[in-house]
């Protein structure tokens, strides 16, 4: 039996007086009681939701799911409300209290909650899981952390995982994981003399690394094909308005590589990994912002001019060695339209 709404408050007094408020997640406990007054939006909660809807190959009542450093546990609170089998681990006790407060006002019983290192994640402890919620947590780790980190949870995932994570923009430092090279850059949690004590008390910043590996979106990417994903993309929709330009939702699948029957040349294609600053792809002229100035001064060239120079263009055009072709192979084809 639930306990009544005063036994809830009491109960939710006492965890906030041990612990602090609630610092961003609202949840609903009862209609005249939730974790935060008023309560926020919460659009990545909306994204993750939508996503599992989605991607699910089976209802969320009969899948495993797995909400690392979950913090009070917005994501896991809402898959185990789903019905489904919820793992969700945490690093800071003052977190995790909260999330076991939410836990057993609202009698989830298939939530199971774990104080625990994400650096510790392995299969043989926490075995396989068809989604791997990972949010806000890639980015506060360091290297080689991060690497073992993702490679594990590929390892426990066997459906897919929700990357939603901070991404450097530039290049400035490389890492080395199983032979490849990754770029991002450092970002600091702590200040290198703040005492355990203190690190802990910043309740959404790594447990203890003073620093962390922030890697730029082509390495992630990469890192993510690496250990196991067979396809990576990213979220656009449902909207995040006002998310920062360094702020992604990544969706990994853990599949299969695919054969390709009716080409083989494309079947034998070998990965090509993302390099750091993209080729200029070609792009259609339409759009290209020169192309008006081009038309303009386009008729302003008499025809007897304007024709033979086309003409010379296009002989060059087709006399030109084959360059390099762009990621998808095109040659420029709406020319020859
Ligand atoms: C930015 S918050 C993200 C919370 C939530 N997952 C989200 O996406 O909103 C980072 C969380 O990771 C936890 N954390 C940081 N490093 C951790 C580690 N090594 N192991 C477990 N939890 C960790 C923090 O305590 C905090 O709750």
């Amino acid at each position: 039996m639930r306990p009544n709404v005063m036994n809830l408050r009491k109960k939710m007094a006492e965890v906030v007086e041990q612990h602090g408020e609630w610092t961003a997640m609202g949840i609903k406990i009862t209609d005249d009681l939730s974790t935060l007054e008023p309560m926020p939006v919460d659009r990545r909660l909306s994204r993750i939701t939508q996503v599992l809807a989605d991607l699910l190959p089976k209802p969320l009542a009969q899948s495993r799911i797995l909400d690392l450093a979950c913090a009070e546990g917005h994501y896991a609170i809402e898959c185990a409300l789903h019905g489904a089998e919820v793992v969700a681990i945490e690093g800071r006790d003052a977190n995790l209290a909260k999330v076991r407060f939410v836990k057993d006002a609202l009698g989830l019983d298939r939530l199971s909650l774990h104080q625990d290192d994400v650096r510790h994640l392995s299969r043989e402890k926490y075995g396989l899981f068809d989604v791997v919620i990972c949010s806000g947590i890639l980015y506060h780790l360091d290297a080689p952390d991060v690497f073992q980190f993702a490679k594990r949870v590929a390892e426990v995932c066997r459906g897919f995982a929700i990357i939603d994570t901070q991404i450097a923009l530039l290049d400035k430092v490389s890492q080395q994981f199983e032979g490849r090279e990754y770029w991002g850059v450092y970002y600091t949690e702590h200040a290198s003399d703040a005492p355990p004590t203190e690190r802990l008390r910043d309740l959404w910043a790594s447990i203890d690394n003073t620093k962390s590996f922030w890697m730029t979106r082509p390495s992630l990417c990469n890192l993510l094909r690496e250990i196991g994903f067979t396809t990576v993309m990213e979220c656009h929709i449902p909207s995040f308005l006002n998310l920062p330009r360094d702020r992604i939702t990544l969706v990994a699948i853990k599949g299969r590589r695919a054969p390709i029957v009716s080409s083989p040349p494309t079947d034998s294609l070998e990965f090509e990994p993302w390099p750091e600053s993209p080729p200029t792809e070609p792009i259609n002229p339409c759009n290209d912002p020169r192309i008006e100035l081009k038309n303009e001064l386009k008729v302003l060239i008499p025809g007897v001019v304007r024709r033979p120079l086309a003409e010379f263009k296009r002989w060059i055009r087709s006399h030109r060695a084959a360059g390099p072709a762009g990621p998808w192979e095109w040659r420029e084809p709406w020319r020859r339209r």
